[in-house]
């Protein structure tokens, strides 16, 4: 039974691709306030947790909860409702729009205000633009891009294009966020910046964190509980020094077996 402190529940969930288990009978909690890693092969299902409680996809068995309330088969914006915001493995940006602008736009998005309401409340409008453009400007500053908030997002880098998308997570006023390999094809001091931002945001702001990553010094310095995924499952969850020390986990993942 999950309990107050959880920030999220996965129940015995499976989802299936052509009859194939992506993830498979999978069961874990999150407790709230934590950082939590996601480890495992190439295939593991990790991605496809995180599309399941994303609202990307829903799951063919089992269940997810947010805190106490089941958002199983809930949308991706039903979650973000609950305070719950992911990115994606490949980030999604809009690309001809400049970074200020796809920062600014996040917000509104997610509010899904009709068309209509828009039309008869310009001023309203107008006000919130200028909060979210001063706010879009302290959070690209605070990920070193606000020397480029003029430029299309098509042309960042691919590291770029994920801490943009990052951004667009904070431009909100998230209570869960999940990252998926968001260190992948950025610099160390630019991932160390990262860190001290994730850590600062966590205790401040009491936000669950949950990463999937292959960096293991990111998940040492990061994460006060790491899960292991293996075939869509768990195989293992501790600190970390309890997984780097587990036998399972060494001959699965680690690549260690016999050393
Ligand atoms: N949209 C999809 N259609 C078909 N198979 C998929 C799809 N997404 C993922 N898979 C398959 O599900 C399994 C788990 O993939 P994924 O969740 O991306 O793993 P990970 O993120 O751990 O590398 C893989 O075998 C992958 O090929
Ligand atoms: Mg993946």
């Amino acid at each position: 039974m999950s309990t107050p402190d959880n920030a999220i529940s996965i129940q015995n969930v499976t989802k299936l691709f052509w009859g194939i288990e992506a993830v498979s009978r999978c069961s874990f909690n999150i407790n709230g306030g934590t950082v939590t890693g996601i480890i495992g092969p190439n295939g593991a299902g990790k991605s496809t947790l995180f599309n399941l409680i994303g609202g990307q996809y829903i799951p063919d068995y089992g269940d997810i909860l947010i805190g106490e309330k089941y958002v199983t088969g809930f949308t991706a914006n039903q979650v973000a409702q609950r305070g719950l915001f992911r990115t994606f493995q490949v980030a999604h940006e809009y690309p001809r729009m400049t970074l200020i602008d796809n920062l600014k736009i996040a917000p509104i998005n997610q509010k899904g205000e009709s068309l209509l309401y828009n039309l008869f409340s310009s001023k309203k409008i107008k006000e919130e633009e200028i909060i979210y453009e001063k706010k879009a400007l302290e959070v690209l500053k605070i990920l070193e891009l606000d020397h480029l908030k003029n430029e299309q997002a098509g042309f960042l880098s691919g590291g770029q294009k994920k801490l943009l998308e990052f951004g667009r997570i904070l431009m909100s006023e998230p209570k869960i966020v999940l990252l998926d390999e968001i260190s992948a094809g950025i610099n160390r001091t630019l991932m160390q910046k990262l860190i001290t931002i994730i850590k600062t945001i966590n205790k401040e702001k009491n936000v669950t964190f949950c990463v999937i990553e292959h960096d293991m010094d990111l998940i040492k310095e990061l994460c006060n509980t790491v899960i292991v995924m293996t075939q869509g499952s768990v195989l293992a969850k501790g600190t970390f020094e309890e997984i780097v020390k587990n036998k399972e986990v060494q001959e699965a993942y680690l690549g260690l077996e016999g050393q």
